[in-house]
């Protein structure tokens, strides 16, 4: 039998979940993508359906290998990617979620991260984590859950019930429940975890109140994880890398040197600047992250989080019915009428980085009698490039050593970079050059290298770093005067929108 030489990315996310097959050159085989529904059942609330998540990455894993008319004896490894933090807890011995996934972005725990932030908790949060007291990590959802569905507090401390961020879900599952594992990208997400010492914090499981007992082991994004269950897929195929999404991003885009940064436009965005062996403490309001972990060195990251981008089209598409596609947006932007200044800010569910306001929600500026879809579709795309900005500029103030490799150039990756039109304001917005790879499918590459790593079929890192191929790079173009109109317009609007203004 010739030897497995496929390999297998999961990439479950937070509206859709893919199956991407690559080869041993790294590309792309066969594919398969499947939307699920997102659940709204109050105002800043937003949930999963834990089967939803299951049967969409099942299906399309079948489907893809289908595509491919492979079998399972032809894929040599899986790599796990996933939507972070999202939440979800159940029960050991059946393998059922005990409550809906409770997502990212949902806000129910605010008023619980406000009580532990006044309480004098953000200083030793921030130091063991790298992250700010907020409801978009895991931590406060986890207690939700334990506080709010009957017995599970007494359950999960008697050790019958497990944690895990989707990425952990989807291995117990995949595994036969025989494996309850993480990795440390993931972990770092949850607001449990000493990102310095590679470790879950005693201190912090007591102030958030969780058992250890329902904690994931954690582990390399590169390794065996386990074996997939033979009756999934007709024979058992090894579970070899993992990676939260945007780290499988930064990964796919060979942001392996301090320095280098890049940006995936996805339902939010992320931007992750690779700042070595040594978590940085940002002093602007950004998060300090885990990139990723082989051989148990940690290389981290500093990150800014937008949670919505991609979203926002969404919203033009299915909450105003104004475009029927996600590609209508750029052409319909660009008829825009340039004498109005019109701003959206997308805080629909709060504001992430740099402003962290759970409380505060979206605004539009500027609208006069002549504004119409066209201004709508610019406003919506260019609150995409300013959050990006503020992103940009925060991190260049953290590590001005950015300067030497950061500086200069944005890596892009994400469905929203198909768009000429938004690189291209994206780059005179920020006025740094914006690089768009051959490979757009970052985030799939990242999980199936971290797998076919280990498998013994890919380079290391830095042979790795030197396949990446550029498609086309943008360059400011816009004069300053324009620059800094908009961008003193973006920031008059945020400051009007910020529930503390
Ligand atoms: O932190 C949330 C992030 O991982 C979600 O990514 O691609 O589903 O927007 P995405």
């Amino acid at each position: 039998m010739a030897a497995a030489r496929h390999i297998l990315a999961i990439d479950q996310g937070t509206t859709s979940s893919r199956a991407i097959l690559f080869d041993a050159s790294l590309a792309v085989v066969a594919s398969a993508q499947q939307e699920f529904p997102q659940h709204f059942p109050a105002s800043g609330w937003v949930e999963h359906e834990p089967e939803d998540i299951w049967n969409s990455v099942l299906a399309t894993c079948r489907k893809a290998i289908a595509k491919a008319n492979l079998g399972a004896s032809d894929i040599a490894a899986i790599g796990i990617t996933n939507q972070r933090e999202t939440t979800l807890v159940w029960d050991r011995s059946t393998g059922q979620a005990i409550h809906r996934a409770i997502v990212w972005q949902d806000r129910r725990t605010a008023d619980a991260c406000a009580k532990l932030a006044e309480a004098g908790h953000e200083a030793l949060v921030a130091q063991r984590t790298g992250l700010r007291i907020d409801p978009y990590f895991s931590a406060t959802k986890i207690a939700w859950l334990l506080d709010n569905v009957p017995g599970a507090r007494r359950r999960a401390e008697a050790g019958e019930l497990a944690f895990g961020t989707v990425d952990s879900f989807l291995l117990w599952r995949l595994t036969g429940g025989a494996v309850h594992a993480t990795d440390a990208t993931n972990a770092a997400r949850t607001m449990l975890f000493d990102i310095g010492k590679g470790v879950w914090d005693k201190e912090l499981l007591a102030l958030f109140d969780i058992p250890a007992a329902m904690l994931p082991e954690v582990r390399d994004c590169s390794g065996l994880f386990g074996e997939t269950a033979p009756a999934l897929f007709g024979a058992a195929i090894p579970v070899r890398g993992m990676a939260g999404d945007q780290q499988a991003a930064t990964i796919g885009q060979a942001c392996f040197s301090p320095g280098m940064v890049k940006s995936t436009y996805g339902t939010g965005c992320f931007a992750l600047l690779n700042t070595g062996a040594a978590p940085v403490v940002s002093k602007h309001r950004l998060l300090s992250t885990i990139a990723y972990q082989f051989g148990g060195q940690r290389t981290y990251a500093l990150e800014g989080s937008i949670f919505i981008a991609g979203a926002a089209v969404q919203w033009l598409r299915d909450g105003l019915g104004i475009i029927g596609t996600a590609a209508e947006t750029g052409p319909l932007a660009e008829a825009a009428d340039p004498a109005q200044d019109v701003y959206l800010v997308p805080a629909f569910v709060g504001l992430g980085a740099p402003h962290w306001d759970a409380q505060a929600r979206g605004a539009m500026f500027g609208l006069t009698r002549n504004t119409g879809p066209r201004e709508f579709a610019q406003a919506t795309l260019e609150s995409v490039c300013f959050q990006t900005l503020d992103l940009i500029e925060a991190m260049h103030a953290d590590w001005p050593a950015a300067g030497q490799g950061g500086r200069s150039v944005l890596r892009v990756d994400g469905g929203m970079v198909a768009s000429d039109w938004t690189m291209q304001r994206l780059a005179d917005i920020l006025d740094l050059q914006v690089d768009r790879p051959v490979v757009l499918e970052t985030t799939a590459l990242g999980a199936a290298y971290l797998a076919g790593l280990d498998a013994g079929l890919l380079p290391e890192p830095d042979r790795f770093a030197d396949l990446w191929r550029l498609e086309r790079r943008f360059s400011p173009a816009m004069a300053a005067s324009q620059r800094q109109r908009k961008v003193a317009g973006w920031r008059d609007s945020v400051r009007r929108t910020l529930s503390r203004a």
